[in-house]
């Protein structure tokens, strides 16, 4: 345990962001311990993922490794995918279908419910080596943690104190959820990407509206998202999850003009693709928001961009690393045709997407810029400072300040009576 925490935020309102807490090691040490391991539910897959008794999917809780596992009734267990014997990394597949899950390095081997089942000569050989006499395989069984489904949607948690995983998401964010995973999913792929930049930069991104409709030049030009649309940012009651939506089609050119006037070439009026199918949304949701970046703390946005559909997982690699894990999603009874179309809308986001390529160049740039500084912030103000509540437009940051009050919360970190300058 420390005995003083390592920063103070400098506003009570969480209206300046310390740059230190993006690039101190000690800070990543300790929030793998009080954030990942502490009394939130983190993200671990789909249970689409592995449908049958035997499957199963390897994933991360913050920057642990973790097995998640279907055994032979269909239960769903996950354990710290790690060998009880000296540490190896039990499954390094990505994914796949095991009668038992056995260790590469001395083949002890594991039942489905993470109990051992056994290691190769137990009683040595020749009558000398092998086990103890007091080895009792029974007691020992992998390092389990609490998981819980929504709507097919599997959250983790290793602490004991979390709350329910229904209040923890809250009704807001279960909405969201009952909207999207409404009917079977048909997972369609993955992408991977590593992004050298801290891991709350990525969740600083995802709950900043204000850059989708400026960094993104294909967002604003083709109208898919422009910050004079109908929009906004839905808090729950916490402020910790935010629902970034907005709605195609519904700003006026004029004032969408006049708001872009002064930005650098953001909006280029005129601009065709040779293919415009891949900005077409057939709506499928009984509602007009065609946009919506759901981010659940600590490490996971759901989006819905047009009919392209995914979750991102946030990886944890270390203090100036992270990786996204991208996993693309339909529904059971599309048809080829909307598939195909999913497929193609997928390029949209991902490493090389034609929105998201830019959010991973931002997270590193700004990571490199504030490395070294110590008693410098972020200004997160746009939208407002003070309270912290659902945001009618697109052009605000509010939401970043949500995640930095319930993260200090988490920390232990005391924040400031009043805004630094
Ligand atoms: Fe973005």
């Amino acid at each position: 345990m420390r005995n003083e925490p390592p920063i103070t935020w400098p506003a009570s309102d969480f209206s300046r962001v310390p740059y230190a807490a993006y690039s101190d090691p000690t800070i990543y040490e300790d929030e793998q311990a009080r954030v990942f391991r502490g009394p939130t539910w983190n993200y671990l897959g789909l249970e689409a993922e592995l449908p049958g008794p035997g499957d199963f999917i390897t994933t991360v809780l913050g920057d642990t490794p973790i097995l998640v596992s279907r055994d032979e009734k269909g239960t769903l267990n996950a354990f710290v995918n790690r060998c009880m014997h000296r540490g190896m990394l039990l499954k390094r597949e990505r994914c796949g279908n095991a009668k038992n899950h056995t260790c590469i390095y001395h083949q002890w081997s594991y039942d489905l419910k993470g109990g051992l089942i056994g290691v190769p000569f137990p009683k040595g050989a020749g009558g000398h080596g092998g086990l103890p006499a007091d080895f009792d395989r029974k007691t020992i069984r992998l390092h389990a943690l609490t998981i819980e489904s929504y709507r097919g949607v599997i959250f983790g948690t290793f602490s004991d104190s979390a709350e329910p995983l229904v209040d923890y998401l809250g009704a807001e964010v279960r909405h969201e959820l009952d909207r999207l995973f409404h009917k079977p999913l048909k997972v369609l792929g993955y992408q991977r990407q590593r992004i050298f930049g801290n891991w709350k930069l990525y969740n600083d991104n995802v709950r900043d509206p204000n850059h989708g409709g400026l960094l993104h030049m294909f967002h604003a030009t083709f109208g898919l998202y422009r910050l004079s649309q109908t929009g906004g940012a839905k808090l729950d009651a916490r402020g910790r999850h935010n629902i970034t939506w907005n709605s195609l089609g519904t700003d006026d050119a004029k004032i969408t003009d006049k708001g872009y006037e002064g930005t650098k070439k953001v909006l280029q009026r005129g601009f065709q693709l040779a293919d415009m199918s891949m900005l077409r949304y057939e709506r499928e949701f009984p509602d007009d928001v065609s946009l919506v970046i759901l981010s659940v703390f600590p490490n996971v946005v759901f989006q819905q961009i047009a009919n392209s559909l995914c979750t991102r997982q946030i990886r944890c690699k270390g203090i100036g690393e992270m990786e996204l894990y991208w996993t693309y999603f339909g529904y059971d009874d599309d048809s080829e045709t909307m598939t195909a179309h999913r497929c193609k809308q997928a390029n949209l986001v991902g490493p090389g997407g034609l929105i998201s390529m830019e959010d991973g160049e931002a997270v590193e740039q700004v990571h490199r810029t504030v490395l070294h500084e110590r008693d410098k912030h972020a200004r997160v103000e746009i939208g407002g400072k003070g309270a912290i509540h659902t945001q009618e437009s697109l052009v605000t940051e509010v939401p970043i300040r949500g995640f930095y009050r319930y993260y200090c919360e988490l920390m232990g970190f005391p924040a400031g009576q009043a805004a630094a300058e």
